[in-house]
């Protein structure tokens, strides 16, 4: 079994019996709209949808279903146009305030002047921890990634996969109780995204972070999650939810199971359903 590295402090698994832990994000019937009257293009409608604390939590949908708007309502980048957003138990403005969660995209996004350990240091030196602190983090981060000897390399010489790992380290740092992530190996091939996939399921195990997590890949979104919402063509409302009760911890054996291909196709189906 895993040791758990870090545990979110508002969000503590395995509590005492009778607390219960706030959801890690909770949409309430949640709308948005991308701008107003005649010219407005209406996203997302009525999108009731709970992240649970530590749950891994997959939403697949057509392409422009508004899947990435979800995701930007949870971040407080967007504020709903109806409906409510709960990050952590409170308003999404907070919960980044207090830097509890962490976002993370298809494109990695590092500073290209900055070694892959600055790199990951950089939302430290923003909250103003201690040089030795920060140095001890990231490096345990690096090392969690698998990104162990690259510490002094700098973006431009690792391949798409480590630049995510990078990404991932960086966005594990700060300990987050809450990963918001869309699409973070999309641009990656089929072998190195597999690979991510089972470092990723690993981290998760480890931190006990929850996630929220944007793919279109129907596989991806099966092998990783405990939960997999379907969203429908735009405006997106949530068409389906599929509880993938697949054994932890998923290893490629998992993935080649007959019930895992069952899934997949049941996945598939809703999917096609909720496009047309
Ligand atoms: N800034 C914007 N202004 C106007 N429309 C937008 C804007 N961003 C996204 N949209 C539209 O909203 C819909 C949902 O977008 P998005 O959430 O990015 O979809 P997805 O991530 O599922 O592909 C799309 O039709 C898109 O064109
Ligand atoms: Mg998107």
């Amino acid at each position: 079994m895993v040791t758990p590295l870090f545990r979110p402090p508002a969000a503590p698994l395995g509590s005492s019996p009778g607390t219960v832990a706030a959801p890690a994000v909770a949409f309430h019937r949640c709308g948005y709209s991308y701008g107003r009257s005649a010219g407005a293009v209406e996203a997302l409608r009525d999108v009731t949808l709970t992240v649970g604390a530590g749950e891994f939590v997959a939403v697949i949908g057509p392409s422009g279903c508004g899947k990435s708007t979800l995701l930007r309502l949870a971040a407080d980048v967007l504020a709903p146009s109806s409906g409510t957003v709960e990050v952590l138990g409170g308003p999404p403005a907070q919960a980044r305030r207090q830097r509890r969660f962490s976002v993370a995209f298809q494109d990695p996004v590092l500073l290209p002047w900055r070694t892959v350990l600055q790199n990951v240091e950089l939302p430290l030196e923003i909250a103003g921890r201690s040089p030795g602190h920060r140095r001890e983090m990231a490096q345990q981060m690096i090392n969690l990634v698998g990104l162990t000897g690259f510490e002094r390399a700098l973006p431009g010489q690792l391949s798409g996969g480590m630049r995510q790992r990078a990404s991932i380290a960086r966005a594990l740092t700060l300990q987050p109780a809450l990963l918001l992530m869309d699409e973070p190996f999309g641009a990656l091939d089929e072998l190195t995204r597999d690979r991510l996939n089972q470092e990723l399921l690993d981290v998760w195990q480890r931190t006990a972070a929850a996630v929220l997590f944007i793919t279109h890949s129907i596989e991806e979104a099966v092998y990783l999650s405990d939960r997999v919402m379907v969203l429908t063509r735009r405006p997106g409302t949530v068409a389906a939810t599929l509880p993938i009760d697949l054994p932890r911890p998923r290893t490629l054996y998992v993935k080649r199971t007959a019930a895992a291909f069952e899934w997949t196709a049941r996945a598939r189906l809703a999917l096609e359903a909720a496009s047309r």
